[in-house]
């Protein structure tokens, strides 16, 4: 994820790597584990050439781009909430949910989807990872690893291990969510998990002032959200983020206008240039009609729809705003 910016390529990022000591340890085939600025560890999936976190933490990454804006507050009126993390990796997004539920009188509700075993085995076999969660966040995630499935005083969960396309099948219909993580490998790499016909599941999953939180700010994916239905917040970049223009994306369904967010310093409806952008050809949605193309197939489907389109280029929308204060 994260490597959305044109510019930052595989070989800057792993120079960010090197200077930080003990730079990457090969764990696991393909998947080899780096120490964060903020201490804590995360992952390079070294056949796809992408992280699982970006380079500043993966912890605070965890916090301020998915926990942070579930305003987690404002679900204080429900016995109960329920979350999807979908792309489960390490666990960081769930664990720090955990440990917010920890603070309030709510009760979670939790599902999970990852196709890999290997990430949360190899976080929960470090010792400095393991010493950094409260009890009942590690035993969360012990009990998710273990039995795919956790209950406790502070709620329930499930775990759906597989291609999330099909085990999100596996989830009663009635099943909705206040709140679903969309924390996939970036679109380029996992063009299956960003499709239209996939995002629009999702949407479907969102109970009404539900959201749909990620990092992405890619104009493909606002523009097949917003085809959805779902009226899309542009996440506020903080002082130490990486990203100059914007954090990634809040989708809302069915926003009530009663429900007011308690802080608006976390987004705001997508500026001019970022409304801009969903008229150019970036714009132009991944699709899977049948729900089991190839990584390959959905990318090549796409460049052949962009490469007939009548939208403006994405060059001229970069040249129009550069250098512009957003
Ligand atoms: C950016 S990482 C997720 C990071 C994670 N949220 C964390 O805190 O560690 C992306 C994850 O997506 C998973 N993944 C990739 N393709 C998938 C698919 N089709 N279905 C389910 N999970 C998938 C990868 O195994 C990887 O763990």
């Amino acid at each position: 994820m994260l490597l959305q910016f044109p510019t930052l390529n595989f070989g800057l990022i792993l120079k960010d790597f090197v200077n930080k000591e003990p730079q990457t340890k090969c764990t696991s085939n393909n998947l080899r584990v780096y120490e964060t600025g903020d201490g804590s560890i995360s992952l390079v999936n070294t056949d796809l050439r992408e992280v699982f976190h970006n380079s500043n933490g993966a912890r605070k990454e965890a916090i301020e781009k998915f926990i942070n804006p579930s305003e987690i507050n404002l679900f204080k009126e429900q016995k109960e909430i329920s979350v999807l993390d979908l792309c489960v990796g390490m666990g960081y997004n769930s664990a720090c949910l955990v440990d917010a539920i920890l603070k309030t009188q709510l009760s979670l509700d939790w599902w999970g989807l990852e196709q890999d075993k290997r990430p949360l085995q190899i976080a929960l076999s470090s010792a400095k990872f393991r010493s950094t969660w409260k009890n009942k966040t590690l035993n969360f995630l012990e009990c998710i690893n273990e039995k795919n499935q956790w209950e406790s005083n502070l709620g329930k969960g499930k775990m759906l291990w597989g291609d999330a396309r099909l085990e999100i099948t596996k989830i009663p219909k009635e099943t909705k969510y206040d709140l679903i993580f969309h924390d996939a490998f970036s679109p380029q790499k996992s063009p299956e998990l960003w499709s239209e016909e996939f995002l629009q599941k999702l949407s479907k999953k969102l109970s009404n002032g539900g959201k749909l939180i990620t990092y992405s700010r890619a104009a493909a994916i606002r523009a097949s959200l917003r085809r959805s239905g779902l009226t899309l917040q542009s996440l506020l970049t903080t002082k130490s983020s990486e990203n100059n223009w914007s954090n990634g994306t809040v989708a809302i369904k069915s926003p009530n206008p009663h429900n007011k967010s308690t802080n608006t310093l976390l987004w705001s409806p997508l500026s001019q240039m970022e409304e801009d952008h969903l008229m150019t050809v970036a714009a132009i949605p991944y699709r899977d009609p049948t729900g089991n193309s190839s990584s390959f197939e959905i990318i090549e489907r796409r460049n052949c729809e962009q490469k007939k389109s009548n939208l403006s280029n994405t060059n001229s929308w970069k040249k129009r705003w550069i250098r512009t204060k957003y």
